[in-house]
């Protein structure tokens, strides 16, 4: 099938690419003209594992293009699949903008039949609204030409975006039209080989279904996290709850790890859309603001404990920061804890060593030069003089680190371990001062 994707980013490359992999003939669009140059060079300008091997063999195979021409787009697909960004506009809700640029674009081109995919995360109505835009600009060109829209929300996670494409738990369409989504379950046949993935039902439903189920995962970490400070209260260790709560099937282990908050391009921005969709519906969404206010607040949690850990005065203190971006095997520092962590050093005087696999080059692009940053190559170096170690992305290499060079090169041995990694009674053993979430901490000298 011959598709146009437009806006190349995590979801539309990603997209691209395994829509590419399974044979389609794939032609992605945006208006980054860098974006499209370095693609065309052949860099990926994402990280994400896996996804340079399926680019560069379907370029190189002519299944998957790359242009900014937006008259060749809107020509090439029988399906025009919208994967641009929705950020949050300046009242938190969604904002429409690209996607009904799209719309506005595709309704001034199209000549034929074709289908309008929404894969943007997008909130109700908004299929209605793409709907609309196209009609308008066919109106005023004075023409006649019959199309669809569905809604397709993804559910692509970043760091697993190939996996979760390629085998997908479920694939949800919200579709009015017959031939629509005929075309649609063609397009992902090559996905449900081992049973229908495909889940069809009303386009409102569809739209809801994607906030729905971030804003359950966002809910299930802000629980724990909301747990975690109650532990810490209480005497409990939240791991230890943990894993008496994960046994019961019924809950099960999976999103109930409580850290310093989420972040990244979709949890936050979703959770804040969805309140405010309810909003202007009237309706205040009371455990939507809590997920979002308990996030918020964890946000701080680390520094809270770094700032009492020092007397409250971080001046002439160098923390070391172990993961910058938003999780592990991503490069993306969208909301990420650690920049609400190293902007509150850096408020409260103090200076920041930070190193991250995958982000350090975001993190250039997002802080520049500055006094006190110093962006490291490895985790070794960034501990190298710190008067403490904070861990807020669990990566695997930081998982079993050499305790004894850490020792050797921190001017105090204080570890605020941001997401459990490390087991508190060896750190102390090994000689540290262990501050985890949820649990009692372990001072260095204390009985
Ligand atoms: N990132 C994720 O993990 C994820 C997962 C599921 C759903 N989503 C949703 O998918 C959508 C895209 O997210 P993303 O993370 O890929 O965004 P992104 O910011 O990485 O990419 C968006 C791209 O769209 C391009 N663009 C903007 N306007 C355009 C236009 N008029 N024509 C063509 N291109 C245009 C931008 O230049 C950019 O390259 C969002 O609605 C997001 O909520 C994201």
């Amino acid at each position: 099938m011959k598709l146009t994707i437009h806006g190349t980013g995590y979801v539309g490359l990603v997209t691209g690419a395994c829509m590419a992999e399974v044979g389609n003939d794939v032609l992605c669009v945006d208006i980054d003209a860098d974006k499209i140059q370095q693609l065309l060079d052949g860099q990926i300008p994402i990280h994400e594992p896996g996804l340079a091997e399926i680019v560069s063999r379907n370029a190189a195979a002519g299944r998957l293009n790359f242009t900014t021409d937006i008259d060749v787009g809107v020509q090439h697909g029988i399906l025009q699949i919208i994967a641009v960004g929705t950020p949050p506009g300046e009242d938190g809700s969604a904002d429409l903008q690209h996607v009904l640029a799209v719309a506005e674009s595709v309704g001034q081109r199209i000549d034929e039949y074709k289908v309008i995919v929404d894969k943007s995360t997008v909130p109700v109505g908004t299929a209605e609204k793409v709907q609309a835009e196209i009609a308008k600009a066919l109106a005023e060109r004075g023409t006649e030409v019959d199309f669809d829209v569905v809604s397709n929300p993804e559910f692509l996670k970043e760091g697993g975006a190939i996996a979760d494409f390629m085998k997908p738990d479920r694939i949800v369409i919200g579709s009015q039209s017959g031939r629509a989504t005929e075309l649609i379950r063609t397009l992902y046949k090559p996905f449900s080989r081992n049973h229908e993935k495909l889940i069809l039902m009303d386009i409102p439903s569809a739209e809801l279904t994607k906030y729905a189920a971030n804003a359950m995962l966002a809910t299930k970490i802000s629980f724990m996290n909301e747990l975690s400070n109650l532990a810490e209260l209480c005497g409990a260790d939240i791991e230890q709850v943990r894993l008496g709560m994960g046994s019961d099937p019924r809950i099960g282990f999976e999103f109930i790890y409580p850290g310093c908050g989420y972040g990244g391009s979709c949890f936050p921005k979703d959770v804040t859309a969805l309140a405010k969709s309810a909003k202007q519906l009237d309706y205040h969404a009371e455990l939507i603001h809590a997920v979002e206010n308990v996030n918020n607040r964890q946000k701080q949690v680390l520094f809270n404990k770094i700032a009492q850990h020092f007397g409250n005065d971080l001046t002439g203190r160098t923390i070391a920061v172990w993961g910058l971006a938003f999780k592990p095997n991503t490069d993306d520092m969208r909301e990420a804890p650690s920049r609400v962590l190293m902007e509150a050093v850096w408020a409260a005087g103090g200076r920041i060593r930070a190193y991250d696999p995958e982000a350090m080059e975001e993190a250039r692009r997002l802080y520049g030069e500055r006094p006190d940053l110093v962006l490291c190559d490895s985790a070794r170096e960034a501990i190298a003089g710190a008067d403490a170690l904070a861990v807020v992305t669990e990566w695997q290499e930081f998982r079993s680190p050499d305790f004894d060079f850490i020792l050797e090169q921190m001017s105090e041995p204080v570890i605020f371990d941001g997401r459990n990694i490390y087991d508190p009674d060896n750190m102390a053993s090994l000689g540290f001062t262990h501050y985890g979430i949820g649990r009692a901490a372990r001072r260095l000298g204390a009985s």
